[in-house]
């Protein structure tokens, strides 16, 4: 039994907010921050507008693709570090407004690689045979979580969501994954604020150590997709699509030259979305997919790290 995608989708909030915006807003320009990260705009959801709302769009897109209702889902993992609520789940809360009920609903927490996670988990449950449909999103609010005054951050990060439905098959699908964490960092890139007592206490918004994020990121994603290739026994010239996570164009073109793949191998989305986190490569996926790159028969290596720290890859066959 394999785990195929079967739909995907993505959904952006209408607000664009511009390198031009954000040097009205702190001493930045845009030539820096194009030439750091690769980043011209990103997207802002509008007040009220929740993870939730974000991941709706997307997930009806993908099970629109998918040829698929609500009902028939028997999965929902949702990937966020923007939850709208403490608890419940965002996944329980996006599983209301599909107008769904009854199947397992979780949200998993592994930053920019949540996506990557949540792929892994719901291909085991579909690969033992408890569930046929699972629908797997990445959805974001990082506008929320942000200082608006702190240059070093503020211009790195985007709002948007990308859902996939899985099914079951009896071809690949997903070929293999790797996962990893190491819990050492927590200095090096955090949201370090705790809801207690009734007030937040420490810092609400991310920090992050740029240069270190920068270096450990290059190192674990060229070990990992290595890693991933080996265990399903392929070679580098095996893939046919790089989706990484967009976080900086410079870490995917030094992941991408490390692995000897041209940058016509790779899909950016980091140009216009900058870093969405755990919707980043869902958007990048369906995006490639809707404009006819990837095409059946294609073969998939979608690789992310992020806070925690936390890093991971997913081989897979496409169509
Ligand atoms: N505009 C203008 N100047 C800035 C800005 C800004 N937005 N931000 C920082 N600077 C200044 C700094 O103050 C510094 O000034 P100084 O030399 O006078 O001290 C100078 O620019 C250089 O700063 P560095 O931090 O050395 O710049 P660097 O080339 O490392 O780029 C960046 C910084 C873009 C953050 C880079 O380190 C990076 O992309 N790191 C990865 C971070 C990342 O992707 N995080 C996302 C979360 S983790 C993930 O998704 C993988």
């Amino acid at each position: 039994m394999y785990a195929r995608i079967v739909g995907t989708g993505g959904y952006l909030p209408q607000k664009i907010l511009s390198n031009r915006d954000l040097e009205r807003m702190v001493d930045t320009s845009d030539e820096w921050i194009v030439t750091r990260t690769g980043i011209r705009q990103r997207h802002v959801a509008a007040e009220g507008q929740m993870s939730s709302d974000l991941a709706l769009q997307a997930s009806r897109k993908a099970l629109e693709a998918a040829g698929i209702g609500p009902d028939q889902l028997d999965l929902i993992v949702m990937a966020t570090t923007t939850p709208d609520m403490i608890f419940p789940s965002t996944a329980c809360i996006l599983q209301s407004k599909l107008g769904a009920r009854g199947s397992p609903a979780f949200d998993l927490q592994a930053v920019c690689s949540g996506f990557v996670y949540a792929l892994a988990v719901a291909d085991m449950f579909i690969r033992s045979g408890q569930c046929r449909y699972a629908l797997v999103v990445g959805a974001e609010v990082y506008s929320r979580i942000l200082d608006w005054s702190d240059r070093a951050t503020c211009v790195l990060f985007g709002d948007g969501a990308g859902a996939v439905v899985l099914a079951a098959a009896e071809r690949p699908g997903i070929l293999g994954s790797r996962l990893h964490a190491d819990g050492g960092y927590t200095n090096m890139l955090a949201v370090p604020g705790q809801v207690a007592g009734g007030t937040v206490r420490g810092k609400p918004f991310v920090t992050m150590e740029g240069n270190a994020v920068f270096r450990f990121a290059v190192r674990v994603l060229c070990e990992v997709v290595e890693e991933t290739l080996l265990a399903c026994g392929l070679e580098r010239s095996a893939i046919d699509w790089l989706v990484p996570h967009q976080a900086n164009i410079r870490i995917i073109e030094a992941t991408a030259k490390k692995l000897e793949l041209p940058m016509d191998k790779v899909v950016v989305t980091v140009d216009r979305h900058a870093n969405t986190s755990a919707a980043s490569i869902p958007l990048a996926l369906d995006e490639a997919v809707r404009d006819g790159r990837i095409r059946a028969g294609q073969r998939l290596l979608l690789e992310a790290v992020g806070g925690g720290f936390t890093w991971g890859a997913v081989l897979l066959q496409w169509g």
